[in-house]
């Protein structure tokens, strides 16, 4: 009872002013109306364009500073304006940019490969960026580390002075790339990103090459230091000194799991814009280099490498169980593994 008395005051200070000052209404009503009317306008303004009008505005005036490219319209969703956070790409804002991947395999020649295309004056490739496994922990460390590479973001040896116009990175099939191909599929056909696939014909030189490679880890005959790409023919020399010894009862399920992968690799994959090419290939015929500086856009140049081919020779020479590996192979879809002798 007392709640409700102390509050009929107050209603009826309200209620009561009409019957005292008719002019105190009119004024009071007013100037209500008035308020109203300046809040009511304050809001439709908002809400029809001032502020979001600014802001399409700010994106066209952003997103269309150069003039069209002159390509054709399946090329499109492949070019692209990257506006890179930490610098400003000034006078190559214009330069369109392509984004590929190098898909491939440890010792497959991808190392040499990527040395080629950061010869070429346009072409930023970042190396085997996942290799570390934090960036490869899940879907959006591969994708944050992407973006970071597409984005001209991503700062390393390979980053050029020039106008980068096409901008990558070399990709092991075993770094998360398998594993999470589904998400990674859709992310390069959004992104508009072309893929490269490298392998190698000859899987026993390779195996050969893996092994030997993860001796010299531990070994390290060059000054005592790991080297997985040399410089020199003197290098080469000491390194194809160690002769591995090839397990032959796992020889064969190797080579096969080795196949099956890439061609797993290349059916996931087979929607993705993609040029393929053997190591082995490219080794004995440059003119695969212009397929691929075709496939980038890029205007067609003389790609040099310092690297040096470690293992050349036929392959009987850098194995101490040739026999054995021999009469393992023989009869088997593998056999031309034994005979292929290629130099560069
Ligand atoms: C390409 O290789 C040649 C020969 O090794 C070298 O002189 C040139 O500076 C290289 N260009 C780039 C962009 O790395
Ligand atoms: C992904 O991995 C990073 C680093 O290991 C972690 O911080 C993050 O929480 C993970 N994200 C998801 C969605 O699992
Ligand atoms: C390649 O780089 C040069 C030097 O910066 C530049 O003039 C040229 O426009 C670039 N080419 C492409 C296709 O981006
Ligand atoms: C080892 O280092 C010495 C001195 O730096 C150098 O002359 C020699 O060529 C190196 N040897 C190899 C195999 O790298
Ligand atoms: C070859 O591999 C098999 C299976 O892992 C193993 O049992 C065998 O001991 C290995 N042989 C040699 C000579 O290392
Ligand atoms: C890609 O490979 C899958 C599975 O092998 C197949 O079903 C599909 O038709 C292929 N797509 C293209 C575009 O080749
Ligand atoms: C070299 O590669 C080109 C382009 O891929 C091809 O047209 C040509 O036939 C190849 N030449 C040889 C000798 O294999």
């Amino acid at each position: 009872m007392g709640d409700e008395h102390s509050l009929i005051p107050k209603d009826s200070f309200v209620f009561k002013l009409p019957k005292k000052s008719p002019l105190v209404l009119r004024t009071v009503v007013l100037l209500f109306v008035m308020v109203c009317t300046v809040y009511i306008c304050s809001i439709c303004l908002k809400q029809i364009g001032v502020v979001p009008s600014a802001g399409f505005l700010n994106v066209e005036v952003f997103e269309r500073p150069c003039p069209e490219p002159n390509i054709q319209p399946w090329d499109i969703p492949y070019v692209h304006y990257p506006k890179p956070k930490t610098y400003s790409r000034e006078e190559c804002s214009c330069n369109p940019v392509r984004y590929f991947a190098i898909l491939s395999m440890q010792r497959s020649g991808s190392g040499w490969f990527e040395t080629l295309l950061n010869n070429h004056t346009n072409i930023s490739s970042n190396g085997e960026i996942f290799s570390v496994k934090d960036r490869r922990a899940n879907v959006s460390t591969i994708f944050e580390t992407l973006d970071k590479v597409y984005n001209l973001d991503w700062l390393s040896s390979a980053s050029k002075n020039e106008c980068t116009s096409a901008v990558g990175l070399k990709w092991m099939l075993n770094q998360g790339l398998m594993k999470n191909h589904e998400e990674i599929v859709e992310y390069f056909k959004t992104r508009g990103v072309s893929a490269i696939f490298l392998f190698r014909r000859n899987l026993l030189r390779r195996m050969i090459s893996v092994l030997a490679n993860s001796y010299d880890r531990d070994a390290k005959p060059l000054n005592g230091t790991h080297k997985s790409h040399v410089h020199s023919p003197k290098e080469a020399e000491i390194l194809a000194r160690y002769k591995p010894l090839i397990n032959t009862s796992l020889l064969i399920p190797d080579l096969k799991q080795v196949q099956e992968m890439t061609s797993k690799a290349l059916a996931y994959f087979n929607t993705t814009r993609h040029i393929f090419l053997y190591y082995e290939d490219v080794v004995k015929n440059r003119t695969k280099l212009d397929d691929v500086q075709e496939f980038l856009k890029v205007p067609k140049l003389d790609l040099k490498s310092r690297q040096v081919k470690i293992h050349h020779g036929p392959l009987s020479q850098h194995v101490q169980n040739w026999e054995e590996v021999q009469k393992t192979l023989k009869g088997t879809g593998f056999e031309n593994f034994l005979l292929e002798d290629y130099r560069r």
